[in-house]
């Protein structure tokens, strides 16, 4: 498994103010969608492409197209947020929604929404969730993505604990982690530090 940790200055500076508990929902949001942009971009350089031909206003010449079909999967509620940020660089991606939380008592993810179809429809899903704390949540959605039968996942998140990746290293060895910032440890109630508290309630002002 690789785990690529955005060196960006733009990362950087976003996930400085995604942190900064003053952060009103608004830009917090803003900032969610403009980071997942960001590593969208880091995480998607090894897309399959085909070539084409395109004719410009003066000639035809070669070109290149996406030759694969993307799903996005974010983990309710806090992956919604990222979906805008990524949609922006592929329009023509699907969106599957898992729907998790996590048990406060056994830090345990709890499964309560899952729409998807029988067949696989995407070739590489990308997981979308801001947070990799426990990585119970990511390993659970990997989980049902493998069972669906996608053959390649991504996950792309904000901040990871060294024991969300650890986790995923031992579940998911295939799976491809990219960060913008790997933190220092979880705290009593699992929560990340120094983290950005609560993706979900932050983003959607229920704190
Ligand atoms: C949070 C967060 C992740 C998960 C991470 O979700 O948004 O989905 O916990 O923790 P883990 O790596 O230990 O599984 P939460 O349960 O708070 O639900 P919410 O997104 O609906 O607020």
């Amino acid at each position: 498994m690789t785990v690529h940790v955005s060196q960006h200055p733009l990362v950087a500076h976003k996930l400085t103010k995604i942190r900064d508990a003053g952060t009103e929902p608004k830009k917090f949001r803003e900032l969610i969608r403009e980071i997942s942009a960001l590593l969208t971009y880091e995480a998607t350089e090894d897309l399959e492409v085909a070539a084409v031909r395109v004719a410009t206003p003066l000639v035809e010449t070669d070109g290149t197209t996406l030759a694969e079909t993307v799903g996005l999967v974010p983990i309710l509620r806090a992956g919604l947020g990222m979906v805008e940020g990524v949609w922006e660089l592929m329009p023509s991606a699907e969106v599957w929604h898992i729907g998790l939380y996590r048990d406060e008592e056994t830090f345990r993810p709890v499964e309560y929404y899952n729409k998807l179809p029988v067949e696989p429809t995407v070739a590489l899903c990308l997981v979308l969730d801001p947070m990799l704390a426990t990585g119970g949540s990511a390993v659970a959605t990997v989980d049902i993505l493998k069972r669906w039968g996608v053959a390649r996942i991504k996950f792309v998140g904000l901040i990871g604990a060294p024991e969300g990746i650890s986790n995923m290293e031992q579940e998911h060895p295939d799976v491809s982690i990219y960060l913008a910032a790997v933190d220092d440890h979880l705290n009593d109630r699992a929560f990340i530090v120094p983290g950005l508290g609560d993706a979900g309630d932050r983003q959607f002002g229920t704190a």
